[in-house]
């Protein structure tokens, strides 16, 4: 299974002057946490990381020191998110036929996560790892009154991994440029489109890491690990 690792971002809201990929959590940077679990994932077989070349260096050095088994390549990012996924959906190999998209910050992922997304997405054409909310959710609008309270039983909190055929993907995400639309996550486009997307359960610790508090929360995570 390929795998595609938008890792691109500045990291605004951790508040550091760098990419927050490249800030440490027990010892080791962000992004080396995420690709020593697609590592350890036996069905993950290709890691494409999108990243600014201006950060390459950085990238590079932290992979000489992983020392993984499996290829990787460096993938120039974009603007956004959405603009990074489909610079890296350019450069995945022509026999590429689905396709695993998972944040670098993400970075608390387990093999499991990754062997259970990249097995469901061989029986439907897009998928998204997802857990239930456990909040209640209010929708607000630019005053602060609360318009409605949504049935939370419908409520799931979208993660990646996230799987996709990548010919619909493709397509996808063209029809995004067309239409101008601007989204967070690649199902987004997919369900914009009118292509069904598949929960799989995924896991209450794989938080993305984006505030200097989820620093801290990592870090425990990591260390009831053992990590
Ligand atoms: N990302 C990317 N290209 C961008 C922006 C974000 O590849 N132009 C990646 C980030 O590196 C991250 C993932 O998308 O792994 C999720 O984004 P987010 O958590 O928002 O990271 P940042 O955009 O870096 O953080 P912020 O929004 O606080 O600036
Ligand atoms: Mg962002």
């Amino acid at each position: 299974m390929y795998l595609l690792i938008p890792a691109a971002g500045i990291g605004k809201r951790m508040g550091s002057n760098r990419n927050k990929l490249l800030l440490q959590v027990r010892s080791q940077p962000i992004i080396a946490w995420t690709l020593l679990a697609a590592q350890a994932a036996s069905k993950i077989s290709w890691i494409g990381i999108i990243s600014q070349p201006t950060d390459w260096p950085d990238f590079k050095a932290i992979l000489a020191d992983l020392k993984l088994t499996k290829p990787v390549e460096l993938i120039p990012g974009g603007s956004t998110r959405q603009e990074s996924v489909y610079n890296g959906l350019q450069a995945l190999p022509a026999n590429a036929e689905q396709v695993l998209i998972h944040d670098g910050a993400r970075c608390l992922v387990t093999p499991d996560l990754f062997n259970s997304c990249a097995q469901a997405i061989g029986q439907c054409r897009g998928l998204i790892a997802a857990v239930p909310v456990k909040d209640t959710i209010k929708v607000v609008d630019g005053q602060g009154i609360i318009q409605s309270t949504p049935d939370r039983q419908q409520l799931w909190a979208a993660q990646t991994p996230q799987g996709f055929d990548v010919k619909l993907l493709k397509q996808c995400h063209a029809e995004g440029v067309r239409q101008g639309w601007e989204v967070t996550d690649d199902a987004a486009l997919f369900e914009r489109c009118g292509i069904q997307v598949r929960i799989v359960e995924g896991e209450e610790t794989n938080l993305k890491v984006t505030t200097p508090q989820d620093l801290a929360i990592a870090e425990f995570i990591l260390t009831s690990r053992g990590l």
